[in-house]
């Protein structure tokens, strides 16, 4: 049986063979004498029960993770809901899953999403390769991924790039030479990394003690059923968390910040 690590290790070989940038940014901050450690990994569900957040988190909660959210993040725009999950080793990665709330969608939209999970074996559901199978449907048609992407990108990026991990976010306050958050952002950007901006470069402030900041969607070219095309698939992230009155360091997510990082994979000219 895999360690926690090995399994954290096999999600990251996956996430940046997808995302080049994320691998870039990594070896530079080694090259700069930083070690880099993981604030928290992202994946992406639908709140189907074959494949909620639920199933997702499983093998997390084996390994001790445990899920520290209440009553978890609503996202009314986007018309999502999230947890977080965290390990009692405070050096272990937070997980952070979301799920597409997909009652609130059109009856379309519904019948896409539910044809494609149909195809995904039970089997593969309950293992933790199922945390980097990606997406075992038959590829969706171009028209399908635009009508989707009309009414969620969210939805759409999940049928282009299935389950594996969305992001990896880099602790900024396990780093030690940078002089503050908007530092290691201008190093990201003199890298050749652009930063989402949406809502700011920044999102949060000191004040609801956690900064975020994210690259824009490192684009990847997608098979689909009747062409190739090149779309947004998975960005890197950057989080600075400061100590809450009571000194301990906040731990949580912000909705409104995350609300803006999810607009990190938005479709976009390339
Ligand atoms: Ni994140």
């Amino acid at each position: 049986m895999l360690t926690l690590d090995q399994l954290l290790q096999k999600l990251w070989m996956d996430y940046s063979s997808m995302n080049q940038q994320a691998g870039a940014i990594h070896r530079a901050l080694e090259k700069r004498g930083e070690k880099v450690v993981n604030d928290h990994l992202a994946f992406r569900t639908l709140n189907l029960s074959k494949v909620g957040i639920d199933v997702l988190a499983e093998p997390f909660l084996k390994f001790g993770y445990k899920d520290a959210s209440g009553k978890g993040y609503f996202f009314k725009e986007k018309k999502l809901f999230a947890r977080h999950y965290e390990h009692s080793d405070s050096n272990q990665p937070k997980v952070f899953i979301s799920e597409l709330l997909v009652e609130e969608f059109s009856p379309t939209l519904q019948k896409t999403v539910k044809d494609m999970i149909d195809q995904v074996p039970d089997k593969l559901t309950q293992t933790e390769d199922f945390l980097i199978s990606g997406f075992a449907w038959k590829p969706v048609s171009w028209q399908v991924y635009q009508d989707l992407l009309k009414e969620s990108e969210y939805a759409a990026w999940v049928a282009a790039f299935g389950f594996r991990v969305n992001h990896f976010t880099v602790s900024y306050n396990a780093l030690t030479s940078f002089k503050d958050f908007p530092d290691l952002n201008g190093f990201v950007k003199g890298a050749g990394f652009s930063l989402n901006a949406a809502g700011g470069e920044i999102k949060g402030s000191k004040d609801v003690y956690l900064e975020q900041s994210s690259t824009l969607a490192h684009p990847v070219e997608v098979q689909f059923s009747d062409r190739k095309a090149v779309i947004p698939a998975c960005y890197y992230e950057f989080a600075r968390r400061y100590p809450m009155p009571n000194g301990k360091l906040f731990q949580a997510f912000l909705p409104d910040s995350a609300d803006k990082i999810f607009e990190s994979t938005n479709f976009r000219t390339i």
